[in-house]
């Protein structure tokens, strides 16, 4: 059957395995890859498959709403996959207005779009589906009754005795009332409200999973898995949360994209599935994995960068303990993750390892304002070209500018090394401040994970 389906987000992490997953496996349908490509887009992400005759790329905001209800029509598109959205928890605790924006207004426009334009048709709602990515953090946070793990089997109702330890009596399930603790999950949880409310109003043909922690491939590398694979690599200090207490539950990527495969086209309308895999992990354990995994994999002694492990700040309102029991979509459609976590984990850190160009690649253009703490823990930010680097800091130092680019010229000078004293000898005393993260983000060692910095991301809580 031929069908037209847009896939919003596909230049991200997940959207990206789906968007893979949908144009190999289905080459009758036309797969529309609609992304804004912010700073977590990147086409570099689909290059296997960007050729490929069913496939196509379209530039757009999902909150732009005329926009959007020309394609539906122009490409009469009759399924939405919808994955696009502001995903990193840090973020949303310094702007949750871009979550708002992007997650809240940008689906309800997304959907409001479909509405008019299924609406408007013959057959009206028959034979489409809008079927919303959402996560398990809009559930809240589970109690850690059992700090120390249970061995399987659970007394609760876990399904397969492949599990990694248990750390609490309870799971998140399809029931389990929204308690959102952070600016993204309020988001999410506000954008899988407005989902069920089309369907319940308009009775459009809507579909919302919930999935716990992804890790894999293509992960933009603010996330902990892949930013840490790459400050092993490059013996940079891994700032935990924290003790690195929290519990997270991880599924390997391919296995939620083949899931939401699952889903979308058998499904049932207005139903809500969980996704996980059974599988959870204390942050500070999953680390332990990581850096043993990288440095067997680089043929380094096997535990010999656990010493990189800093302890910061925990993040705030930082929810312990996260759970899903997707026993609904085992039994009734069939999906069970394919791969145990040992096996996805060394496939990922081997990717990582595999693929430093487009790591490379991903972290030379990430130095805007926004990210610049995440940038400096994560050890990712490089010195940029002084052209780049002059338009990035205009706006915000018109006044000292001349002198800030002595400062930068003296380092450029020095050969990108730091120079002692560049800011205080090159600028006026007002620019040395403004120099200041320059020099601090230019110092390819400097960026020890002080106790009081900000936190780099939660054990990739998204
Ligand atoms: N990563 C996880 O562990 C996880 C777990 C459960 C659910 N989810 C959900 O899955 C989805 C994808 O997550 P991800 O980790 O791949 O995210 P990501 O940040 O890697 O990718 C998000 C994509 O959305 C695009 N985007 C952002 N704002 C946009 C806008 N206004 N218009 C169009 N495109 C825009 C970005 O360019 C990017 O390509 C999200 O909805 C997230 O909430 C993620």
């Amino acid at each position: 059957m031929k069908r037209s389906i847009v896939i919003t987000g596909g230049a991200g992490f997940i959207g990206s395995h789906v968007v893979r997953l949908f144009v190999n496996k289905y080459p009758e349908y036309k797969i529309i890859n609609l992304d804004k490509l912010t700073y977590a887009g990147n086409l570099a992400n689909l290059k296997d498959v960007e050729d490929k005759p069913n496939y196509k790329f379209v530039k757009m905001d999902i909150c732009d709403f005329d926009a959007f209800y020309k394609l539906m029509q122009d490409e009469k598109v009759d399924g939405i996959i919808h994955l696009a959205a502001e995903s990193h928890v840090d973020r949303s605790i310094k702007d949750p207005f871009t979550f708002a924006k992007t997650n809240v207004m940008g689906t309800l426009s997304l959907l409001q779009a479909a509405k008019l334009y299924w609406e408007s048709l013959p057959e009206k709602y028959e034979g489409k589906r809008f079927y919303h990515i959402s996560t398990d953090e809009v559930y809240g946070a589970l109690k850690m009754n059992h700090p120390e793990g249970i061995t399987p089997p659970f007394t609760t109702t876990a399904s397969s005795s492949e599990h990694h330890l248990a750390y609490g009596d309870d799971f998140f399930y399809e029931t389990t009332k929204y308690t959102p603790h952070s600016p993204y999950s309020a988001s999410k949880a506000g954008s899988d409200h407005f989902v069920r409310a089309f369907h319940d109003t308009y009775g459009m043909p809507t579909i919302v999973t919930n999935c716990s922690n992804n890790y894999g491939p293509y992960q933009f590398p603010e996330k902990l898995i892949p930013l840490f694979i790459n400050n092993i690599r490059h013996k940079k200090p891994l700032p935990v949360y924290g003790k690195g207490e929290n519990v997270r539950d991880w599924l390997f990527v391919e296995d939620h994209a083949r899931a939401i495969d699952v889903i979308f086209h058998n499904g049932k309308i207005a139903e809500t599935y969980n996704i996980g895999g059974f599988n959870e992990w204390k942050n500070i354990d999953i680390i332990k994995v990581v850096i043993k995994t990288v440095d067997r994999l680089l043929g380094r002694a096997e535990g010999e960068d656990m010493n990189l492990i800093t302890y910061v700040t925990d993040r705030l309102g930082h929810d312990a303990r996260y759970a899903i029991d997707s026993t609904k979509l085992q039994k009734e459609l069939g999906w069970e993750p394919s791969l145990q976590f040992e096996e996805g984990i060394e496939k990922t850190v081997r990717w990582y390892l595999d693929n430093q160009e487009w790591l490379d690649n991903i972290t030379s253009g990430f130095l805007d304002t926004e990210v610049i703490d995440t940038a400096k823990i994560a050890g990712l930010a490089k010195l940029p070209s002084r052209e780049v680097l002059l338009a990035q800091v205009l706006g915000a130092f018109q006044a000292p500018i001349a002198a800030f680019a002595r400062a930068i010229q003296a380092i450029v000078d020095n050969g990108g090394e730091p120079v002692a004293d560049a800011a205080a000898e090159a600028a006026e005393p007002e620019a040395a401040e403004a120099a200041e993260p320059v020099a601090e983000a230019a110092e390819p060692e400097a960026a020890p994970a002080a106790a009081e910095a900000p936190a780099a991301e939660e054990a990739a809580a998204e």
